[in-house]
């Protein structure tokens, strides 16, 4: 048993009279506490499986067994729940609310938790202190995608999801996010799991998991996980 336990999972989506699988008969398992990466190419299921887990998402068969509750069994108040009190989500596409500032967008996540990290201080670690007042229209792609980890981060999550954290960021600052990542797991103990198309982050994970078709290609656990500082891409 492990902390995450995603067993015979299936999510189909239909639009009209046809019906696509987009996660197939997934299984795995991950350990409290790990950095996890998911691969895989565009349209396996990523952040299909992604929403499954942080419970932005029913799925149509199995269980997703998190810290021995099946969530997939959940109702709508029980997710709302969940979602509030221990998942933390970075969106593929952001998701910043348009009319709020960047502080406000992460004290937005900080104020509904018992226990949260200083808005600023979070967003001074994703190097945006100067950039606290303006709205994420204001805000380059790059920009926006650090307050939106910002926001996931100010919580502190048990479980911290994130779908392409680095995907618009230059090298210098992809580092600098998966640091403040890895250390959500190594210093936080928070369950940490990455989706990415780029396979050089995969060394930083303590396990990798590899999607094709919509179903797990395989699962990887590495002994020896890599500091962020040690990546070249
Ligand atoms: N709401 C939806 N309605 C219908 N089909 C969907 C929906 N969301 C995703 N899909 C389909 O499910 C499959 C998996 O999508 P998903 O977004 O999980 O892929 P992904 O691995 O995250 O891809 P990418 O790397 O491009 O983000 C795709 O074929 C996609 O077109
Ligand atoms: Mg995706």
């Amino acid at each position: 048993m492990g902390y995450i336990d995603v067993i015979h999972e299936v999510k189909r989506y239909k639009s009209g009279g046809a019906s696509l699988v987009a996660n197939n008969d997934v299984t795995f398992s991950i350990l409290q506490g790990e950095l996890v990466v998911i691969l895989g190419a565009s349209g396996t299921g990523k952040s299909t499986l992604l929403n499954v887990i942080g419970g932005m998402d029913g799925c149509d068969e199995g269980d997703v067994i998190v810290d021995g509750e099946n969530i997939a069994k959940y109702n709508a108040k029980e997710l709302t729940e969940y979602r509030r009190l221990d998942v933390g989500f970075v969106f593929q596409f952001y998701n910043l609310v348009p009319n709020l500032t960047a502080l406000e967008n992460v004290e937005m996540a900080s104020e509904i938790v018992p226990y949260s990290n200083d808005p600023m201080e979070v967003l001074a670690s994703v190097g945006l202190s100067n950039r606290c007042d303006n709205f994420p229209s204001q805000l380059s792609g790059g920009e926006q995608q650090r307050v939106a980890i910002a926001r996931a981060v100010a919580k502190r999550p048990k479980i911290l999801l994130c779908d392409e954290p680095t995907g618009a960021l230059d090298y210098k600052t992809g580092k600098q996010v998966l640091h403040i990542l890895q250390n959500m797991s190594r210093k936080h103990g928070a369950t940490v799991l990455i989706v990415t198309h780029n396979s050089a982050i995969a060394p930083i994970a303590d396990r990798v998991i590899r999607m094709r078709d919509a179903r797990i290609a395989s699962v990887n656990r590495n002994a020896n996980p890599r500091n962020v500082d040690q990546l070249e891409w």
